[in-house]
């Protein structure tokens, strides 16, 4: 994912420097180039050599360190960089960024750089709230520093309060994000993902296969791509970017008066959710005991979410759907791209366990009024990409 990418870590002295040993490797795992520098505080809290077998770089910590390849290393490492991240940025250090004073090899270098630039302070709630960092900080701002908001929590000094460096999960996914391609920067996209609930009683309900991997993928794709995406799921426990609004609905019924309040805003409307058909026709507000009688529930139509986008469809909107068969996929899915007028059906085949419901990877078919296109058999991350790709050449 980040392949061809160099990323300078920052690490300035705090309890917190730990985190930025998962940070670099988690980096390194996504095949960043990944350099560390750290103050000389910092090398108080990690030792240097951690940092250079995470990242089998040398790591930099002061500047007339003659012992390297590179005789003016702040400038070359500053040239090559794609983004800098200075985690856990430490009052002092941000008070020296932010007046241009350059001591040591992490402000040096920072003061040469001039991409992707972000802040990640730490410390103590009163030396945060302190007006004096709020100016720094403020002015880092002006300049075109990324400031990332600290966390609230149990801090190290035994206080509660905001200050805490936010989880190493959060520093990754800032970072990805800034290197993605923003090619999505202005749209904004509704997804639909996973299996609806159909409730009969207070402990039991209609559900379906799906996990919602394909519709989460496409939304974490469309994210990083820079699109503005909210997600509507009854789906809990895949990953999704914090930056997705999610709205956590239940049934068929919730789905759509969730769409139905909001659907003119969207460029484009993914269903990727598989939406119950029938609903229990009559909920039963106890548990439903048993008896030695068999027993039926009768179930009614539920709203096609799809047909009703597809008719109410806004002017410049595209409308996906997705389509799921056994049998005759493609004719059968052509047949829905005109019955609920659509704009696009990804058709996926359920054969085996490498395609379909659970499966991390899918084989998709992208049907519209002109063409069939197969796309190869692949992750669905990867895939996620492909259907964005096609979706905004509607
Ligand atoms: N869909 C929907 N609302 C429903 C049911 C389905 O919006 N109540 C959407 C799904 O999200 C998907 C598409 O319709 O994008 C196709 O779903 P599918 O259930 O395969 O289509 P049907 O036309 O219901 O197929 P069948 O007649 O085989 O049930």
């Amino acid at each position: 994912m980040l392949k061809g990418k160099t990323v300078i870590l920052g690490v300035c002295g705090s309890i917190a420097a730990y985190k930025i040993c998962y940070l670099a490797s988690a980096l390194k795992k996504l095949h960043a180039d990944v350099h560390v520098i750290m103050t000389k505080n910092a090398t108080n809290f990690v030792n240097p050599i951690t940092f250079e077998t995470l990242t089998g770089n040398k790591c930099l910590v002061d500047t007339f360190d003659r012992n390297f390849e590179f005789n003016v290393e702040h400038v070359s490492l500053a040239k090559k960089a794609d983004i800098f991240m200075v985690a856990p940025a430490s009052a002092n250090v941000i008070g020296k960024i932010a007046n241009g004073i350059c001591d040591d090899m992490l402000t040096t270098t920072l003061f040469a750089f001039n991409k992707i630039k972000l802040i990640s302070p730490a410390m103590n709630t009163n030396m945060y709230n302190n007006p004096i960092l709020q100016d720094n900080l403020l002015k880092l701002k002006k300049y075109g520093y990324q400031i990332i908001s600290p966390a609230k929590g149990m801090l190290a000094c035994g206080d509660e309060g905001v200050g805490k460096l936010p989880s190493e999960e959060i520093l990754l996914d800032t970072i990805v994000y800034n290197l993605s391609n923003h090619d999505l920067k202005g749209k904004k996209i509704l997804i639909t993902a996973g299996a609806t609930k159909e409730a009969i009683d207070p402990v039991r309900y209609i559900t379906n296969n799906s996990s919602g991997k394909m519709g989460f993928s496409i939304a974490n794709k469309a994210y990083l791509r820079g699109a503005d995406v909210k997600v509507v799921s009854s789906t809990t426990n895949l990953k999704l970017y914090d930056g997705i609004e999610l709205s956590n609905i239940s049934s068929a019924k919730d789905m759509y008066l969730e769409i139905e309040k909001s659907y003119k805003d969207y460029d484009y409307i993914i269903m990727a959710a598989a939406v119950a058909d029938y609903t229990p026709k009559n909920y039963v507000n106890n548990k439903i005991k048993k008896s030695d009688n068999d027993m039926s529930i009768e179930l009614e139509r539920t709203t096609d979410i799809l047909s009703f986008l597809g008719k109410n469809k806004k002017d410049k909107q595209k409308i996906i759907g997705f389509s799921m068969e056994t049998e005759n996929l493609l004719e059968n899915s052509k047949k829905k791209l005109e019955k609920k007028n659509a704009d696009m059906i990804c058709a996926n085949s359920i054969n085996g366990d490498k395609t379909g419901f659970k499966a991390d990877t899918n084989q998709i078919t992208l049907i519209t009024k002109d063409e069939m296109v197969e796309l190869p058999f692949d992750t669905k991350d990867n895939l996620a990409d492909m259907i964005l790709d096609k979706i905004i050449k509607l």
